[in-house]
């Protein structure tokens, strides 16, 4: 079976709904967060997924973290990546290693509203129609190829907080069946 490993720095619900997923075509093997006391962590311990914590702040450059994680990802046989909610840009080193092979799910429809605060954004600018898209990683900030879509309209009476709880359930949805069908088909269009 292929192993993954999951990339995430705060709730891990997505995460979750990728444990709790009973056909997922992967095994999720390591959870790796930058955010030491994120309650992912928490969550890693109840499905007892081994975890790396790392501090951004004690080093120096991002390829010097980047080369430490990617060494605990070869030991581990990690073949793909799911960024979860992980607010970091991925750099050279990480991106060469598993190049293709790395995807991240985003809370709006993608090319709109990419970096912090996506679903505050879509909000703020008073839109009709947000939505959902999971794509592959590349050096930008959410800008890879698109994999997949789900739209989700705005209601008149949604506030932010109802907004995302919609946007997230979809989510929970959508990532799971979306690495089924890349690691099933090899590429989806
Ligand atoms: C998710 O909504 C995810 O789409 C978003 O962070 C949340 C993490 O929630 N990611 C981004 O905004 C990436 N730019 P979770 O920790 O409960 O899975």
């Amino acid at each position: 079976k292929v192993r993954a490993a999951v990339f995430a720095s705060g709730t891990g619900s997505n995460f979750q709904a990728m444990m709790e997923t009973e056909n997922l075509a992967c095994e999720i093997t390591l959870l790796v967060c930058d955010k030491p006391g994120a309650s992912v962590l928490e969550k890693a311990k109840r499905f007892n997924v081994p975890t790396i914590v790392f501090d951004p702040n004690m080093y120096s450059t991002k390829e010097e973290y980047e080369l430490e994680v990617l060494h605990v990802l070869k030991e581990a046989k990690i073949d793909w990546i799911f960024l979860a909610g992980y607010m970091r840009i991925v750099g050279p080193t990480l991106l060469q290693a598993y190049d293709g092979k790395m995807m991240n799910i985003h809370p709006s429809l993608l090319p709109q509203f990419p970096g912090k605060d996506a679903i505050g954004q879509a909000f703020r600018a008073g839109v009709e129609t947000t939505g959902v898209t999971v794509h592959y990683i590349d050096e930008g900030i959410d800008t890879g190829p698109i994999i997949d879509q789900v739209e989700i309209k705005v209601h008149k009476n949604d506030t932010k907080e109802s907004l995302q709880k919609r946007i997230q359930e979809v989510e929970h949805q959508l990532y799971p069946a979306v690495i089924n069908d890349v690691l099933s088909k090899g590429v989806k269009s």
